[in-house]
């Protein structure tokens, strides 16, 4: 397209120059002795000013124009000489002829090619003289209006300006023209279909050689598809369900949408060109140690504290981003009220121990039992420890032997109810580096009585190095809890031989543990395998449904996944990932 542009643009100097030389000529003839505002009006003044400049007041013509050197080298040449030719010829009106001939016999034509090349720029042209009348719109205004030279002549165009732009638009080109002084100014006009289109037009004064002004030069383009696409920016920047500011470099809001006013209870005026540290007073503060504001504009969400116009305070997860509109810098912020995502945080935590306590409830008569061997082990122990200390001569060694069994069975009763307080207890999660196949240990432990009364064997099977990945130990053991007692239940009606569990873990990876979790049970339909992770799904009469939705909400916020599958032989294989962060 710029090579369009410049060829245009060189052609237009290129034809301009000559035509001036042509028009010089024959007012010579007709006895003026230099180009003034004053010329005959035969031809509008506009028509007669250079092609470098015509292409300087058009947009992207001016520099491809000049950006061609070589032509223009050539084209400077010939003015030169020309401008030599001329002052020898005012000496010698004979010879003044002569040379008019030779240019007008070399060059036939060029003025219907100039226009043409008018007619083939890619923009709207128009000319207006010193009286602001407009004398010359080119084919590609004309096309677009669909009317004739003659109708958009003088002011006739401004019969095509939308009604509501009229005023403001005949505003500016009035006091600029009066001024002498670019403008710029966008308003619509009407199409030869009806339709009115936006047009952003470029008007710049001209002046001849001597500085006389001669008129203006403008140029158009369609710029509506432009603003429709500004005008959807627009309304998904307001609409948008977050709070969003562009600030300029040193931090000072300078737009905000209408989240921003609802969230913080301030007017648009009441911010704009404040610092945005009024609102978030942390939103600019790097919390490494790099001083340098880039450092901000990650994209990283921050947790931080704001403040509302009312001085309440409320959390926020506030991003910077750094924008770039050609040479402009801006910093667009992102702001996010996390008060009901703390309170949703808050609720997902009560259910999950809620869920847990429920679970508990349902595993008392085997934890009881579970504590009952320790207990009754150690009864028989101090029992038969009783005996030998009252025999004579007394067996020390194997009172010493009975005494270490009862603190061994001590301890595995302690473990018992460590791991169930572990788990009933409501506290706050404690994120710390775990590895994942203790946690399973610890798992399966407390479910030794229930997996035994049901005649289940469980076995675990750790593949490759160990890792640690990090998370709450709590969290992690009511994922492995869940599953194993899916697995359990769902081997209820399975022959004895079948009844087995198998928790594989293996590395996926370098950077992921995946803890499968298989049994010989029922399997899942495949209306099961789209519903199971839902809450309150079960086919359980007693089950709460929640075990798998909440099991998956856990192993997510660890940054894993969960997910099932059906094993090819019988019964389904529950899997879960988790990231490595250090090998164990
Ligand atoms: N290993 C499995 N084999 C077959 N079906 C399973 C298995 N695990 C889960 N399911 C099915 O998925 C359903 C949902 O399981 P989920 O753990 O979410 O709830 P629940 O076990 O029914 O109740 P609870 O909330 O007490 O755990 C179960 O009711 C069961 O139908
Ligand atoms: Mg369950």
């Amino acid at each position: 397209m710029s090579m369009v542009i410049a060829a245009v643009a060189v052609g237009l100097g290129a034809l301009t120059i000559v035509l001036l030389l042509i028009r010089q000529s024959r007012r010579r003839a007709a006895g003026h002795g230099r180009v003034n505002s004053k010329v005959s009006t035969a031809q509008p003044k506009n028509a007669r000013m250079s092609g470098w400049r015509i292409a300087k007041a058009i947009p992207g013509l001016g520099e491809d124009y000049r950006a061609n050197s070589a032509v223009d080298r050539v084209l400077t040449t010939k003015l030169e000489h020309h401008a030599r030719a001329r002052a020898a010829r005012t000496r010698d009106t004979s010879r003044d002829s002569i040379e008019q001939q030779r240019v007008e016999k070399s060059l036939p034509g060029i003025e219907t090619r100039f226009r043409a090349l008018l007619d083939a720029a890619p923009v709207m042209i128009w000319m207006s003289d010193t009286t602001r009348l407009c004398t010359f719109f080119n084919k590609p205004w004309l096309d677009f209006t669909g009317r004739t030279l003659e109708q958009e002549m003088g002011n006739g165009w401004s019969e095509g300006v939308h009604p509501d732009d009229f005023e403001r638009c005949l505003n500016v080109y009035v006091s600029s023209f009066d001024a002498r002084k670019n403008f710029t100014m966008e308003y619509r006009l009407r199409r030869r279909d009806g339709a009115y289109r936006w047009l952003r037009d470029t008007g710049v004064p001209q002046t001849d050689a001597d500085g006389t002004f001669l008129g203006f030069v403008g140029s158009c383009v369609d710029i509506t598809d432009l603003r429709q696409a500004e005008e959807k920016f627009r309304s998904a920047f307001e609409f948008l369900p977050v709070a969003i500011l562009m600030l300029d470099q040193r931090g000072r809001i300078a737009l905000v949408n209408e989240q921003t006013e609802r969230l913080f209870g301030y007017r648009r005026n009441e911010l704009i060109g404040q610092p945005a540290t009024m609102l978030v007073s942390q939103l600019m503060t790097s919390s490494s140690s790099s001083p340098r504001p880039e450092a901000l504009t990650t994209g990283a969400a921050r947790d931080l504290l704001a403040r509302r116009a009312d001085g309440t305070e409320f959390p926020v997860e506030a991003k910077l981003n750094m924008v770039r509109f050609e040479e402009d810098v801006s910093v667009l912020a992102t702001i996010v009220d996390r008060t009901d995502r703390i309170e949703l945080h808050r609720h997902r935590q009560e259910l999950a121990h809620l869920a847990r306590l429920s679970t508990m409830g349902g595993l008392a008569a085997s934890f009881a039992h579970e504590l009952n061997q320790p207990l009754t082990a150690i009864l028989s122990n101090t029992q038969a420890a009783q005996r030998l200390v009252e025999a004579d001569p007394v067996d020390l060694d194997e009172v010493c032997e009975i005494l270490k069994d009862i603190v061994e069975d001590n301890a595995r009763a302690s473990e018992v109810i460590r791991g169930i307080r572990a788990l009933v207890k409501k506290g706050v999660p404690e994120f710390a580096s775990h590895d994942p196949a203790v946690v399973i240990c610890d798992v399966v432990r407390l479910l030794r009585s229930d997996a035994i009364q049901r005649g289940i064997r469980v076995s675990i099977d750790v593949n490759g190095a160990p890792v640690k990945v990090y998370g709450d130990k709590v969290q992690l053991e009511q994922v492995m809890l869940n599953l194993l007692l899916n697995a359990f239940e769902a081997m209820d009606g399975c022959v004895s031989n079948d009844r087995r569990v198998t928790v594989l873990v293996t590395h996926e990876g370098p950077q992921t543990v995946r803890v499968a979790v298989r049994d010989h049970g029922t399997g899942l339909s495949g209306d099961q395998l789209a519903m199971i992770f839902k809450p309150f799904v079960t086919s359980k009469p007693n089950g709460l449904g929640l075990g798998l939705s909440i099991s998956r909400g856990i192993v997510e916020t660890h940054g894993g996944r969960l997910w099932a599958e059906n094993n090819t032989d019988q019964g389904a294989t529950f899997y879960f990932t988790l990231p490595i962060v250090d090998t164990a």
